[in-house]
């Protein structure tokens, strides 16, 4: 199948990334949000990643620009699909957000369109009849996009395997290095380690066994790495933290959580709106 028009649905943290990459890789994005709100964060995200790109020397200023001519953005989802090869999921990590998103789409998608979802946690088969086509979805999960290039190929049982090598394909050709994930499995293979280890920053944070600052300096000095879990936790977004560890049912999970609540309440969800647990300016 040659894909050539992707659809974005949710114009946030992921949902951005992973349109401005398809778009430096040559296809048409349409990006659908029911905010129009979303759509002035992600072209400011936009900005910040082309910069980055652009002083890395992984791509000029005219490779940008030809991304952005190719990368449009829609608040009507009939127009964000109509010409839709395939359509990347990245709307709120919520199981009843995603489950009418997928109902919709199913609907009103043209049948040639490949279904995937970017969700972090959930399992592909939790949202697969909602789509009304099963056997065209499957779980296709990026993890930053830009930095971290690994992309979760997930199917569920009732996935027709003729999408796996194409997605595998499609994976390549967004510069990322295509994992399979052969049998479901909440959190894939990365997440599901990450999982356990922000979790257990979580629970020394809960317990009040040391700092933010302690916690993450530990980590960063001992692996020679930029970040330690909670400035991950910020990059993640905290709100999209929270729609994962609240459904953990254990009581540390618990107490990070509502610890996570209290920060989403003042509006601090971490880089994307400058002060999660840390502060980001915009130098
Ligand atoms: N943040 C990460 O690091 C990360 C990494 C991999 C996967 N994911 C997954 O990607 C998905 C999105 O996460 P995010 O961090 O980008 O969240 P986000 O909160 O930054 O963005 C979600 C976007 O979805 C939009 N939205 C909500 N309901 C919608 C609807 N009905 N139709 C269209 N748009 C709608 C919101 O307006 C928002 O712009 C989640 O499933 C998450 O688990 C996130």
């Amino acid at each position: 199948m040659d894909i050539q028009h992707v659809c974005i649905l949710g114009a946030g943290t992921l949902g951005t990334r992973i349109a401005f990459q398809s778009a430096l890789s040559g296809f048409q994005v349409k990006v659908y949000d029911i905010h129009e709100k979303s759509f002035e964060l992600s072209k400011k995200m936009i900005e910040k990643i082309a910069k980055s790109l652009v002083s890395s020397q992984i791509y000029t200023a005219e490779d940008i620009q030809l991304a952005l001519n190719r990368l449009s953005y829609t608040l009507n989802d009939q127009e964000a699909v109509n010409q839709a090869d395939i359509i990347s999921e990245s709307v709120t990590e919520d199981i009843e957000i995603k489950r009418k998103v997928w109902t919709r789409m199913g609907e009103i998608a043209p049948e040639k369109t490949i279904f995937t979802t970017n969700t972090s946690y959930l399992l592909p088969s939790s949202l697969a009849s909602f789509t009304g086509r099963p056997e065209k979805f499957c779980a296709f999960h990026f993890h930053d996009v830009f930095y971290s290039r690994v992309v979760d190929i997930m199917p569920h049982p009732g996935t027709n395997m003729e999408l796996i090598p194409i997605l595998q394909d499609f994976g390549r050709r967004l510069n990322q290095v295509p994992v399979y994930v052969r049998k479901e499995n909440h959190g894939y293979i990365f997440n599901a380690m990450l999982l356990s280890f922000l979790g257990a920053a979580g629970k020394l944070l809960v317990n009040q066994v040391a700092t933010i600052e302690d916690i993450d300096l530990s980590w960063k000095v001992n692996f020679h790495v930029p970040m330690g879990p909670f400035a991950i936790l910020d990059q993640i977004g905290l709100d999209t933290a929270w729609h994962v560890t609240h459904q953990l049912p254990d009581a540390n999970s618990q107490a990070f959580a509502a610890l996570l609540k209290t920060y989403i309440d003042t509006g601090k969800l971490g880089e994307k709106t400058g002060e999660g647990f840390y502060k980001y300016t915009s130098k």
